[in-house]
């Protein structure tokens, strides 16, 4: 795991005196000798001990999750990104939204053939606990007319993780682009087999939601449902990490428009009403599908003029599709 120094506890650093060695009162046996000495441990022994104590503050004041918050069951977050102009700044707003959240792994998959410097250092420099890896888009899907199956193999790729991995807590989906609250990753941790919950900002509906009536699921309020038992989004689910794992086949299909709706389907068997209903009983919105403009992709510069300047150094930074 890299990234995030949120879990290291403070080293049980031996305190000085031991270290002091013996040095005064060498069994001379004079009262004074005597004395002296137990006078002597006892500052060091006071002084070593309010030292440890400040370090030791200092230390916490430093950690950013109490003792108490590292101890929730653990979130595994995994979120799709491919190259293009805004994926930095997509991963960046989402890595600080992360990391306000404890007890958190990020793994972010690449539909790439291989990882970007660039975008390990954006990583890095976040702090938040991930791992980066690959998974490209199978090429029949690349070279289709038709709409494709977007961030499918990075998020299978993800599962595949999790089944080596990881043993209990919460995963969820998390596109690079999307908006969440961070209440919403409170509350999935949770969760018993899957959960559920609105997002804004779907389709003419404007909301994606599961119907709460009497306080059942009673269906989805969708501005698509498209023959899907699942009419939900991305960002509007999570699933228990020991559910999945009795679930050995469970994956997302190469099915554009039905990824939601497959992977949950291939969560069978799964009863609507052991299904949890998160924010406030989905009376609440605590994602959101947003989407950001795409932007072309930056002109070459100009080397001959710029050479010498920090503009060589910017340049760098690009990311070119
Ligand atoms: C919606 C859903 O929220 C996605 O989960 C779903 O995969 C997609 O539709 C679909 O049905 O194809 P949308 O906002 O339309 O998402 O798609 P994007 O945000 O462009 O892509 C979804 C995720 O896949 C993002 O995290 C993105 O970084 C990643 N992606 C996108 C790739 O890994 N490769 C691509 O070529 C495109
Ligand atoms: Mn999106």
């Amino acid at each position: 795991m890299k990234g995030g120094g949120a879990y290291i506890s403070i080293g049980s650093s031996t305190s000085g005196i031991n270290s002091m060695g013996s040095g005064s009162g060498s069994g001379s046996g004079s009262k004074m000798t005597l004395g002296k000495s137990v006078k002597m441990y006892l500052t060091i022994f006071i002084a070593t001990t309010c030292i440890y104590m400040v370090l030791y503050q200092y230390h916490m004041s430093r950690e950013p999750f109490a003792p108490s918050e590292v101890g929730k069951p653990p979130l595994y977050i995994i979120t799709p990104t491919y190259r293009r102009p805004e994926q930095l700044a997509e991963l960046t707003r989402l890595g600080y939204t992360l990391k306000h959240v404890a007890n958190l792994l990020w793994l972010v998959i690449e539909d790439a053939n291989k990882t970007n410097p660039l975008v390990a250092h954006t990583l890095d420099r976040i702090g938040v606990p991930y791992e980066y890896m690959v998974a490209p888009m199978p090429e029949k899907y690349k070279q289709t007319k038709k709409a494709k199956p977007r961030g499918v193999s990075n998020r299978n790729r993800g599962l595949e993780y999790l089944r080596q991995h990881a043993t209990e807590g919460v995963l969820y989906f998390a596109d690079d682009d999307n908006t969440y609250d961070i209440s919403i990753f409170e509350q999935m941790r949770y969760i018993s087999k899957v959960g559920m919950w609105p997002v804004g900002l779907v389709t003419k509906t404007g909301v994606s939601s599961p119907i709460i009536r009497n306080g059942k699921l009673d269906g989805y309020y969708d501005g698509w449902i498209g023959g899907r038992k699942y009419p939900v989004d991305m960002a509007g689910f999570a699933v228990n990490i020991k559910f999945l794992r009795q679930r050995p086949h469970a994956q997302m299909p190469f099915k554009p428009g039905y990824e939601e709706d497959g992977f949950l389907r291939s969560l069978a068997p799964l009863d609507n009403d052991e299904i949890d209903l998160l924010a406030d009983e989905c009376r609440d919105i605590l994602t959101w599908h947003t989407q950001t403009k795409k932007n072309p992709p930056a002109q070459a510069l100009n080397k001959t003029r710029y050479s010498n300047t920090n503009l060589v150094h910017i340049d760098k930074l690009l990311v070119r599709p």
